[in-house]
């Protein structure tokens, strides 16, 4: 079901950008036509003094995000999130509890290696990223190859990227996907929230919505080979 449009969607964004909380990117039209990823054309966004993060792509309302930043202050989080329409509550709920450890960015995650530098995520985190069930839709789905180049680039040398879905399709998608790259796969569960690995486990907002349905989470890691 598609979700109606906010209201007085773009002042309110402009209003999280002007207090920092918020950084929006959409390439220039020449961008668009010679599209091509830039490694290492790097236009940092973030704090100076912060050298590591954690990043989500795809957070939604930031539920995730937001809890993840009150219970670990000393860590700094990145929250990616292409539709402004469900970003905008994420901002506003961070500006309201004056959350100063997370920076959003509206953007398609194809785009982060313009704007943060090569290993700097410590984990990236794909929670109930949409599906795309349909063969030719493949290419949006956020473990296709385009998306682990980004991650590849993105993570630390002892990162990883925890990945939580009810979907067992993408997630055998995923684990195929991961290991063609290259990514070691581990702590997996086939029903997370039964399970000792998920002991310390955030609840997403899509989680919630799942799991009181009574689907399973699947959860696991994918580890760089070191
Ligand atoms: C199914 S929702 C899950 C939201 C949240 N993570 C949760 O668990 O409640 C997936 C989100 O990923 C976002 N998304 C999908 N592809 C994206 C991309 N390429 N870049 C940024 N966000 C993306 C969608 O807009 C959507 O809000």
């Amino acid at each position: 079901m598609r979700m109606r449009r906010k209201h007085n969607l773009e002042e309110r964004l402009s209003v999280c950008v002007s207090s920092g909380k918020l950084w929006e990117y959409s390439p220039d039209i020449d961008e668009l036509k010679n599209y091509g990823l830039v490694y290492g054309e790097v236009n940092s966004v973030l704090p100076q003094n912060v050298n590591d993060i954690e990043l989500e792509i795809g957070c939604g309302k930031g539920g995730f995000i937001i809890r993840k930043a009150l219970t670990e202050p000393d860590k700094f989080f990145v929250a990616v999130e292409s539709v402004g329409n469900v970003l905008v509550t994420a901002c506003e709920e961070a500006r309201k509890n004056d959350i100063n450890n997370i920076l959003f960015i509206r953007t398609n995650a194809k785009y982060l290696p313009k704007l943060l530098n090569r290993g700097i995520a410590k984990t990236i985190y794909l929670n109930f990223s949409c599906p795309y069930p349909k063969k030719s839709q493949a290419n949006l789905r956020l473990t296709a190859d385009t998306f682990l180049k980004v991650y590849d680039y993105l993570l630390a040398t002892d990162g990883f990227i925890s990945l939580k879905t009810d979907k067992p399709e993408f997630f055998t998608y995923s684990i195929e996907q991961l290991s063609a790259y290259g990514f070691v796969i581990r702590n997996v569960s086939l029903s997370l929230h039964d399970d000792p690995i998920g002991k310390n486990n955030i609840v997403t907002e899509y989680e919630k919505r799942f799991s009181d349905m009574g689907f399973p989470i699947y959860y696991l890691e994918a580890h760089r080979k070191i």
